[in-house]
This record gives structure tokens, C-alpha cells and sequence, in this order.
């Protein structure tokens, strides 16, 4: 059975409020960034207070690439504005042109976001270690591939492949928004757990990215147009 309009209004809610996460969280690093590509990078002075000084410390990091950040994060701003216009059914019935265009640039942003998670994920110290950076590389890489598969099928007018592709490298691009809070709540309860960034930011990242494979896999399978469920690739052609 076709979802709901109620569990569709609830999907579209979450997504609205996940790319409102993505971009405050680009915002507030840009806005740290700037002064440092304006006027070079200043080492910030130590605190004694321990959760100020984890911070801190994760600032340092960024503050200390801030043109590869940058180049993350300023295509990473877009990504979360134009993702949801790309998927709404309004915008590509009224105005398709436009959808074609912004398709261009958001995966553009796409490439250049997964192209530089990766660089980062090799080039620089991940907060939460090796287990962080397994999971930026393995899902950053298969962000790049859901991408490329998704451009490929609509140059081949394969509609119905484009779109379950390009919902696998949305989701795992807005997962990035998720793990925020799974990461304040990791934060939040450290007192109790005894937990540090370096233990938990990589659990944090693993779970915001699986979370949001299963829902993309969940909602291709539940929106699949009868046909398609008995023959899984059968290619919807445009015109
Ligand atoms: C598959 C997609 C993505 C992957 C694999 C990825 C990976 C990464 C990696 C490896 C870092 C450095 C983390 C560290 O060294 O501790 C990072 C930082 C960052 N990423 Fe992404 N990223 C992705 C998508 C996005 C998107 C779509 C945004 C849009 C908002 C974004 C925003 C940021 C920000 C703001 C930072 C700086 C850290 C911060 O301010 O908390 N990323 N990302």
C-alpha cells in the first residue's frame, strides 16, 4: 500500500527540520571559519573547564584547514537548501526547467562535498578516531556512487532509477544533520557514561548514517510503483 498523506506530511517535517539542523551547523562553521581565511589563524588559548576544553578542541580541527573545511561546508549549505526543493513533486510538476538546473548545481555540491569528506576523512585528525573515519569514508564513498548512479540514469531517462538513487545520496548527505543530536546526546549524558568525544563521535556518525540508509531503503521500497515490485528494474522511460 502507497504511504499516507499523513506519514508523507511527517517524512516531509523531519526532512524540513534536519536541512534547518544542516544548515545552522554550516553557518556556525563558516562563521568561525571566516575570520581565520580573512586574517590567518590564531591559536585559541586553553581553558581549564573540561567540556569547554572538548570544544574547543573539536574548533581546533577545522580552524586549522579552514580552505578544505570550507570547501565542504559552502557546497554542504547548498546541499541542505536545494535537497528538499529537488524532491518536491510541486516544484518538478510547475517547474521543471528550474528542477533540471538546480539538479545540476546540488550535484555538483554532491560531488565536491563527498570528494572533500573523503580528503578530510584521510587528511585530517577525526575527532573520534578510526571508527569515525571508516564510516566517513565507507559512506562518502557510497554518496559519491549513489550520486554518479543517479546521473546516470536520467541521462538514460530512467526516472524511476534516478529518483531511488538520488533518495540513497540525500538521505546519507542529511545524515550528516542527524548526528548532531545523536552527538548532544552523547554529549549531554558523558557525566554518567564516562564517555569521551574520542569514544563516542564515531558510534554517533555510524548510527546517524545507518539510520538513514534504512529509512531511504524503506521508503524506496514502500513508494515502488506495483509494477516495479514484480520486476524489480523495470525502467520507467520519459516521453
Ligand atoms: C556523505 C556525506 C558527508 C560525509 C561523508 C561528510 C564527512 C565529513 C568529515 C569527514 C568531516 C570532518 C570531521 C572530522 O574531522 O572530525 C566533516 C565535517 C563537516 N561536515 Fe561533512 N560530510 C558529508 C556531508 C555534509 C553535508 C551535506 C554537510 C552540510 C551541512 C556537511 C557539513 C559539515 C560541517 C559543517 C563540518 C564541520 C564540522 C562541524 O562544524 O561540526 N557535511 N564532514
Amino acid at each position: 500500500m502507497e504511504p499516507g498523506t499523513r506519514l508523507r506530511r511527517a517524512l516531509w517535517s523531519a526532512v524540513i527540520f534536519l536541512a534547518v539542523i544542516g544548515v545552522a551547523v554550516a553557518l556556525r562553521r563558516i562563521v568561525h571559519l571566516w575570520p581565520i581565511l580573512t586574517r590567518g589563524y590564531v591559536p585559541v588559548a586553553t581553558t581549564s573547564n573540561p567540556r569547554a576544553a572538548q570544544f574547543v578542541a573539536l574548533d581546533e580541527i577545522f580552524a586549522r584547514h579552514p580552505i578544505l573545511t570550507s570547501v565542504h561546508i559552502v557546497p554542504g549549505l547548498l546541499f541542505m537548501v536545494l535537497g528538499p526543493l529537488q524532491f518536491s513533486a510541486t516544484i518538478r510538476a510547475r517547474h521543471l526547467r528550474w528542477h533540471r538546473w538546480s539538479g545540476r548545481v546540488f550535484m555538483g555540491c554532491g560531488l565536491i562535498i563527498g570528494s572533500s569528506a573523503l580528503v578530510m576523512s584521510f587528511t585530517m585528525k577525526s575527532i573520534g578516531g578510526v571508527n569515525q573515519a571508516a564510516a566517513t569514508i565507507l559512506f562518502g564513498a557510497f554518496f559519491l556512487y549513489a550520486l554518479c548512479r543517479a546521473f546516470w540514469h536520467i541521462r538514460r531517462h530512467e526516472i524511476a532509477l534516478h529518483r531511488q538513487w538520488m533518495i540513497r545520496a540525500f538521505s546519507i548527505g542529511l545524515a550528516v544533520a542527524t548526528i548532531r543530536p545523536i552527538v548532544g546526546m552523547f554529549f549531554a549524558t558523558s557525566p554518567w557514561t564516562g564517555l569521551t568525544p574520542y569514544e563516542f563521535f564515531g558510534t554517533a556518525f555510524w548510527i546517524g548514517f545507518v539510520l538513514h540508509l534504512i529509512a531511504a531503503e524503506t521508503w524506496i521500497h514502500a513508494t515502488l510503483p506495483r509494477r516495479n515490485a514484480i520486476v524489480e528494474n523495470t525502467v520507467v522511460r520519459r516521453g
